[in-house]
């Protein structure tokens, strides 16, 4: 875990990925990933890993902050050479962390009100979604919100990036479990939590963003 972290983190620097998609979120999703994975039935050491690294990968080829298909060539090598990853289960990994990214996915499903549709991962569909949601739920973190655009727009003032995140909230993440992007049933129930704390936030404008706990996260096999 701790190699895959130190890749996350170089992978930050090398592209100047601002914390709000640095290495304390590729924590936090993994430890959403976790807990969802901890919640679903026969769940293969395979699907586990895949459905972790993916968690903790997705945004180091994220097409914000990188070339994608160069990014995703360091991934590649760096599982490969690293890690010893055989060639299926990087494929598996590279397919889902460059197709589950919410803006990528609202271009897919342009219509409100329908249930999304999602690229077919064939037997990595559940590892998809488990890492999916663990962003999804990444998401409701305030401060992200705010730290993501006081990177895009330095010259807005405090004012501004508050009620640009208090429309992105009501307009966008408070509909996730709407609009069904969660589906799995520890994602819901942790995005209700969620909710809760980022409400008081925007109400108190307050930054607060827990250290991921990374004591529960288990070393995949
Ligand atoms: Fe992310």
């Amino acid at each position: 875990m701790q190699a895959l972290f130190a890749f996350v983190d170089s992978m930050c620097r090398r592209y100047n990925i601002d914390e709000s998609h640095g290495l304390k979120h590729a924590k936090g999703t993994v430890v959403r990933a976790q807990a969802i994975l901890n919640t679903l039935q026969d769940v293969t050491d395979t699907e586990r890993r895949i459905a972790i690294y993916s968690a903790a990968l997705h945004d180091t080829c994220d097409h914000k902050y990188t070339d994608v298909k160069e990014a995703s060539l360091m991934i590649d090598a760096w599982l490969e050479g690293a890690v010893g990853w055989p060639f299926e289960e990087r494929k598996a990994l590279l397919a889902i962390i460059t197709s589950m990214s919410y803006s990528m996915l609202k271009k897919m499903n342009p219509v409100a009100g329908l249930d999304p549709r999602y690229p077919d991962h064939g037997k990595w569909s559940r590892a998809y979604h488990v890492a999916r949601s663990a962003d999804v739920l990444e998401s409701y973190i305030v401060a992200r919100c705010v730290l993501y655009n006081q990177h895009i727009h330095p010259d807005w003032t405090e004012d501004q990036h508050w009620t640009r995140a208090e429309e992105l909230f009501k307009g966008r993440v408070f509909q996730y479990r709407h609009e069904r992007w969660l589906l799995i049933p520890e994602a819901v129930r942790q995005s209700i939590q969620l909710e809760e704390e980022a409400t008081r936030c925007l109400k108190e404008r307050d930054m607060t963003w827990e250290e991921p706990l990374l004591e529960s996260i288990q070393t995949p096999k």
